[in-house]
């Protein structure tokens, strides 16, 4: 890769709306559930940190940690790996996976399966960024942010190759040479 533009998608503006709409949808479901939130790392890592705070109600947050994306690859393996499951039970608790983006949904579907083998009371999926033209496997997406079109995206979380997740809006990438 010689080098790499970015065109901006969404301001941080856009998405600071977004997450304050998603927290006032999850609250008013969840505010005396005491839910876990669990993020699928690492790309929800920015999301996670702004939407528990926007939320302001009592819950838990849980990670785990798979791999989808090869390094410096824009292009899902279909594969799944656990690097970190669940470290807790989630028998009896409701359930919010929170996902930076919805991509082919190979990984939802993979954690949502992981997730109903473990008896929690109820799961729901809450992702920021939907590439729903991508859309291999069906994910139920309860709380949805913003869609996104058939493009790589990169920033609030998100990176190619673990670049650009530090910026604070949503960039297509663009790569050139
Ligand atoms: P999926 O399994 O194809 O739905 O992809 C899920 C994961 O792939 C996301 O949680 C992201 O970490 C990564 N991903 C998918 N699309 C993009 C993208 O456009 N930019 C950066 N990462 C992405």
């Amino acid at each position: 890769m010689s080098g790499v533009q970015l065109e901006v998608l969404f301001t941080p503006g856009d998405i600071d709306s977004a997450v304050a709409r998603l927290a006032r949808e999850i609250r008013k479901d969840y505010r005396s559930k005491n839910p876990v939130l669990l993020g699928v790392l690492k790309g929800c890592f920015v999301f996670m940190a702004d939407l528990v705070r926007a939320l302001d109600i009592p819950l838990e947050i849980e990670f785990m940690s798979l791999s989808s994306y090869g390094q410096g690859r824009i292009e899902s393996s279909g594969k799944i790996q656990v690097i970190q499951g669940l470290r807790r039970s989630v028998r009896g608790r409701h359930v919010v996976v929170v996902e930076d983006i919805v991509d082919t949904g190979i990984t939802g579907d993979f954690v949502l399966r992981y997730l109903r083998r473990r008896r929690p009371a109820s799961v729901r999926v809450c992702a920021l960024f939907d590439k729903g033209a991508r859309r291999r496997v069906d994910v139920p997406i309860d709380y949805l942010g913003l869609s996104v079109p058939d493009r790589f995206v990169v920033g609030y979380g998100l990176d190619y190759d673990e670049r650009f997740r530090y910026l604070s809006g949503l960039y297509c990438l663009k790569e050139d040479g």
